[in-house]
């Protein structure tokens, strides 16, 4: 693995930290009136982390990205923003939202800000305007396009939410193109006056202490000058047109790199920010670590979905691994994550595959795999907890109108049911809104009485236990930080084990993802004086021996004395 970083080199803040990812609508409703908002997350902070290492009631997370505050008409839920310098009523107040990065500052806790620039909602002013005619101050910020040869469209570009990519302007005579929903116009990077007043946007939020973005759908920003066709993939039927799509000429394009380049060095005239992005392609890792950028001057961090992608099985996942520990550049550093607001929970998705009917021991074998790789691992909010999605959630109460609204049949699966109300405690409605008697923006999961965060803190087995010793774990040693990864078993078929070490120190990871049987341990490595950071057989702070074999979802976080 000759592109590990090397250790002992101080590490980023953002390198050796957590990253939790709150959904603003469904985390926390302070204000009583069913939806969450930001000073709902003021009160909960402390239980994201209250400043205290050894906590038993606090999370311990680094930074917070926070899914879209901006205003917005809520099409796509926040995903669509009608003015980028203020904050949405439903979220509260401009004030609410300098309180809240001050508050979280005071507990060593981040905010990242998550950025729509691919984008705005079609209610900005900007959009509005433009769409007037074709001769206004802001007729050239979207990407307008005269009907052309094929049923009128200007060429088959698409839409990822289903159907054509082009909507027709009566005012204009002519088509906007949208790779998202079709109230979602896609801006005219291009155009010099987009770029500076974007780039305003952003030093506009760094300058009230924001620690960083995550920018939304950073890969598609740039698109063909000529509007050339994208070629079909030969024999391709996914139902989702988009997929069938090479797309060579709407995304991902050599001038989308330099201007995330630029975007960097804005960030970098800042002390200490960082940069995340959705690299939204469909060939994942190649593309993703592209990103970084050839010398390491574009994204921080490019968010690529391996885990969310594969199946729960030891030999794929480890193979992800491999990947991409030998395609990360030199210099520059991983991240991984489980679940976002995009896709179906990690339990929901591998409880299937796994075919185990003990969600919780998947849950732990998930934590451990997400905060023992060489990366930053980035949470999802409730994952801590084991919640799963909800999928019976009544048609009549469903929020995700970019996708509802979308062709059918095309469009992806909704995405509600991943974004159910945060279990806080076994009151009416999971106490999201302090126990107020509202109607959350979202159903709550009917499990909420078994998972939530009051029970799994007064349960020490619980899966947030799992998930608080193994932060506090990686808080604790700097293999775990930021070690060399390696692998102990060529191509594992029931367990994993593998090695995170640095020079002083040396980490011995062991998940048996083999759910009935005790497995037979045959590994290279010697098996005195392991020291248990984290296991769900053995106590922690325990001296041991390896053992012979590991029990059935046995999991081990050993340090070598
Ligand atoms: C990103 C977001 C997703 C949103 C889309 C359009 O993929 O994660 O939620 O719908 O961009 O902004």
């Amino acid at each position: 693995m000759g592109n590990q970083q090397s250790q002992d080199q101080t590490q980023a803040w953002w390198q050796s930290g957590v990253i939790y990812q709150i959904y603003p609508l469904t985390f926390s409703d302070g204000n009583g009136n069913g939806t969450g908002d930001i000073s709902g997350i003021i009160r909960r902070l402390d239980y994201l982390n209250d400043g205290n290492l050894d906590s038993q009631t606090s999370l311990g997370i680094d930074a917070i990205w926070l899914s879209p505050v901006n205003d917005s008409p809520m099409i796509d839920n926040g995903y669509d923003i009608s003015d980028y310098r203020n904050i949405c009523p439903i979220f509260g107040t401009l004030a609410e939202f300098e309180t809240l990065i001050a508050e979280a500052h005071q507990r060593g806790i981040r905010i990242i800000m998550d950025m729509v620039l691919n984008h705005s909602s079609n209610q900005h002013p900007w959009f509005i305007e433009s769409s007037k005619s074709k001769d206004n101050d802001k007729s050239d910020w979207y990407i307008w396009q005269d009907p052309g040869y094929k049923d009128g469209l200007p060429n088959n570009w698409l839409s990822y939410f289903g159907g054509t990519g082009w909507t027709y302007c009566e005012a204009r005579e002519q088509y906007y193109f949208h790779i998202f929903n079709k109230n979602q116009p896609d801006l005219n990077w291009r155009n010099p006056e987009v770029k500076a007043a974007i780039f305003d946007v952003l030093r506009y939020w760094l300058d009230k202490g924001i620690d960083g973005f995550r920018l939304d759908a950073s890969s598609v920003y740039s698109k063909d000058q000529y509007f050339r066709d994208n070629p079909v993939k030969f024999g391709a039927t996914d139902k989702n047109a988009y997929h069938n799509q090479h797309h060579l000429y709407d995304k991902d394009l050599p001038e989308n790199h330099q201007i995330i380049r630029e975007i960097r060095s804005l960030i970098d005239e800042y002390d200490d920010r960082v940069l995340i992005g959705e690299t939204f392609i469909d060939s994942r890792l190649y593309d993703s670590t592209s990103f970084y950028g050839i010398n390491n001057d574009e994204l921080h961090l490019p968010f690529a979905f391996e885990f969310p992608f594969s199946p729960w099985y030891p030999g794929y996942l480890q193979r992800e691994i491999q990947k991409k520990e030998r395609i990360t550049p030199e210099g520059a550093w991983p991240t991984y994550f489980l679940d976002n607001h995009d896709i179906p929970r990690h339990l929901s998705r591998w409880i299937e595959c796994a075919l185990c009917t003990n969600p919780q021991a998947i849950a732990k074998a998930a934590a451990t795999l997400l905060l023992t790789m060489r990366g930053t691992p980035v949470l999802y909010y409730g994952q801590e907890l084991g919640m799963v999605d909800f999928e019976d959630i009544p048609p009549e109460k469903l929020q995700d109108k970019a996708v509802t609204n979308s062709p059918s049949g095309e469009a992806p699966p909704n995405r509600d049911g991943a974004r159910t109300p945060m279990q806080w405690d076994d009151s009416a409605n999971a106490g999201f809104s302090f126990g107020k008697d509202v109607e959350p923006w979202l159903p709550v999961h009917p499990n909420y009485q078994e998972v939530n965060v009051e029970a799994a803190i007064a349960d020490p087995d619980s899966v947030w236990h799992f998930y608080r010793s193994l932060i506090q774990s990686q808080k604790q040693s700097e293999a775990l930080r930021q070690g060399r990864w390696r692998t102990l078993i060529h191509y594992p078929y029931e367990h994993m084990a593998y090695i995170r070490e640095t020079d002083q120190e040396r980490v011995l990871v062991m998940i048996n993802f083999a759910y009935e049987q005790p497995f037979e341990l045959d590994i290279p490595v010697e098996r005195e004086n392991w020291r248990v950071l984290v296991s769900n057989k053995t106590e922690a702070g325990k001296l041991i021996d390896l053992p012979e074999t590991l029990q059935a979802f046995e999991i081990n976080v050993l340090r070598k004395e």
